[in-house]
């Protein structure tokens, strides 16, 4: 028999980074050390207290399906958590997915039409654009390399790329690849060319907490005029180190929340009880581990920028997330495949995010780890532009 698949499936690529990923594990498999740096996920445990949380819910037998958008203790846990923010959204415009991915497929499938445009930024995280392809709409993408992956001086290039046509922007930050942080002037531009074009704007803060240098970031839904036409997406998985877990949410206007309920409703129908009940107990009661582990990514992050200026090569500097861009060759996908295949060191290529010349390092990993894969890229050339 054969199979016809969908045109919608066959527009979307496999995720590069879980290709990656799987490459590292084969290669494990067969006794071969390699660092992987190519996986977005904190190389801390879930905090204790967390996990605590979770054992207590499973005790007490919460273990059937619970509400569809999530129990009322977690979307309240979460509305304050946005009030603190300076967003204005009550529990019931809130929406509990398992994961931030499952929270940005359904905001997507609800908005985006067959022939709707969507507006990314890059690097903008590979899952954008394969969204984007599910629910059958166009890309128009705006490149912040020629500005060191910041928004401010791209405004003008983004003026030009959205219109009446657009229907959606998103933006990150703190953002995959890059961990730029936007700046307060950055946002205020999105929002004048969101409030001209009348387009909704999707602001994916799930790094929100990795940040550095006792920066603050600001919520782009807080900004005046955007209340009404912003999604705001976060997540446990970074800040907590919760990947596995998978909890995740969106906050919106409430007909938006209402009608993506559909989309949550026919496919997940819940997020995990108990773990709902673990969310709970990170939003309310974690600062002091979260801020323990930034403090950990900071350190790595300084430490990587200080080694790669002593091998010569200079980076611009990420104020959050988990990840630098590398310049590399043009052909940032053959030095991606030698890196791992010769040097052992797994990293993704930057055209999966749109930036090609660059590959990913994500430095969830331990100092050594870290050191250990500079070594090996060096050894073999592999440091710097053109290496
Ligand atoms: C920018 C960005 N948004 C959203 C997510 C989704 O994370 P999760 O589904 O684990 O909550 C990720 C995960 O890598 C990410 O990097």
């Amino acid at each position: 028999m054969t199979l016809e698949f969908t045109d919608r499936v066959e527009r979307v690529s496999p995720s590069a980074t879980l290709a990656i990923s799987n490459q590292a594990s084969a290669l494990e498999s067969e006794g071969i050390d390699v660092v992987d740096l190519s996986v977005g996920e904190p190389d801390f445990d879930t905090p204790e207290n967390i996990k605590d949380a979770a054992r207590t819910a499973l005790a007490a037998g919460e273990t059937g399906y619970t509400p569809s958008p999530g129990i009322p203790e977690l979307r309240e846990a979460i509305a304050e958590k946005l009030r603190a923010d300076g967003l204005d959204h009550s529990a019931e415009e809130v929406m509990v997915t398992p994961g931030g991915k499952q929270a940005l497929y359904e905001v997507f499938q609800t908005l985006v039409d067959g022939g709707d445009e969507v507006a990314l930024v890059d690097p903008a995280w590979v899952s954008y654009e394969a969204m984007t392809k599910l629910a059958g709409g166009s890309l128009t993408r705006v490149d912040t390399t020629p500005y060191g992956f910041r928004l401010e001086p791209a405004l003008d290039d983004l003026q030009t790329t959205v219109s009446d046509e657009t229907e959606l922007l998103v933006v990150n930050s703190p953002g995959n690849p890059h961990g730029m942080v936007y700046t307060d002037d950055a946002l205020r531009g999105v929002r004048d060319l969101a409030v001209e074009h009348d387009i909704t704007v999707i602001s994916d803060e799930i790094y929100q907490r990795v940040i550095y240098d006792g920066r603050e970031m600001t919520s782009l839904g807080s900004l005046p005029g955007m209340g009404d036409r912003t999604v705001t997406l976060n997540g446990f998985s970074k800040a907590y180190a919760m990947t596995g877990w998978r909890l995740g949410y969106f906050a919106g206007p409430a007909e938006l929340v209402e009608q993506a309920g559909t989309v949550h409703g026919h496919s997940v129908s819940c997020a995990t009880n108990f773990v709902q009940h673990a969310g709970v107990e990170a939003l309310r009661n974690t600062d002091e581990t979260v801020t323990e582990m930034t403090a950990a990514f900071e350190r790595r992050r300084d430490m990587l920028v200080a080694e790669l200026a002593d091998r010569g090569v200079e980076v611009p500097t990420p104020e959050g997330a988990f990840y630098l861009m590398l310049p590399v060759d043009d052909d940032d996908q053959a030095w991606c495949e030698t890196a791992i295949g010769e040097a052992h060191v797994a990293t993704v290529p930057g055209s999966a995010f749109g930036t090609p010349g660059y590959a990913r390092i994500s430095y969830a990993n331990s100092t050594e780890r870290l050191k250990e894969a500079l070594d090996r890229l060096d050894e073999r050339g592999l440091l710097g532009a053109g290496a």
